[in-house]
């Protein structure tokens, strides 16, 4: 609740986070609701692009959003398709903050620790970082357009 509270106060836009469910076996954050598609169901073919999208403001939009979560110094570390959601007015969001952590710089955000859930042992993971897989939801999103017939969208 408190990074997905931060991430919405960067500016970066998130959905908000509304209360927490806590149980014996259970805790779980109830958020509002996006209207809206996952690009990688776009991109699966499993929903359209709303015709209002428009690719450089949206790449534009989610590039200020991650320096927005950064100099908040909170990193995503699991940016790609199914955790960005475009709305009904073609507008981007990210979602899932269910791997992100604070930082206090950028070398050490990225190094985090898992349990392993077979040898129930702790590991250390490095995550890619948010820009480099940003780059890889671009390049994406501009074959999928091209691939579309809408040469025009992409620059
Ligand atoms: N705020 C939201 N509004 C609408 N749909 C959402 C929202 N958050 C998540 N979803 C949908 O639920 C799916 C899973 O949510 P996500 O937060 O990515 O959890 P996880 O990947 O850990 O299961 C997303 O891919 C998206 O389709
Ligand atoms: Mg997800």
């Amino acid at each position: 609740m408190k990074l997905q509270d931060s991430a919405l106060k960067s500016g970066a836009r998130v959905p908000r986070p509304l209360f927490c469910i806590k149980g014996k076996n259970i805790e779980a954050l109830v958020m509002e609701r996006i209207d809206g598609h996952t690009l990688e169901e776009i991109l699966e073919d499993d929903a359209e692009l709303p015709d209002q999208f428009e690719l450089e403001r949206a790449l534009d939009e989610i590039s200020q959003f991650l320096k927005n979560l950064h100099e908040s110094r909170i990193y995503h570390r699991d940016l790609a398709e199914r955790n960005i959601m475009i709305d009904a007015e073609g507008r981007p969001w990210i979602i899932d903050f269910g791997k992100s952590a604070r930082a206090f710089s950028e070398e050490e955000a990225y190094d985090g620790n898992v349990i392993n859930p077979i040898s129930k042992k702790r590991e250390s993971i490095h995550f890619t970082d948010d820009m480099t897989n940003f780059s890889t939801v671009r390049n994406k999103l501009r074959q999928y357009l091209l691939k579309k017939g809408k040469d025009s969208l992409v620059t």
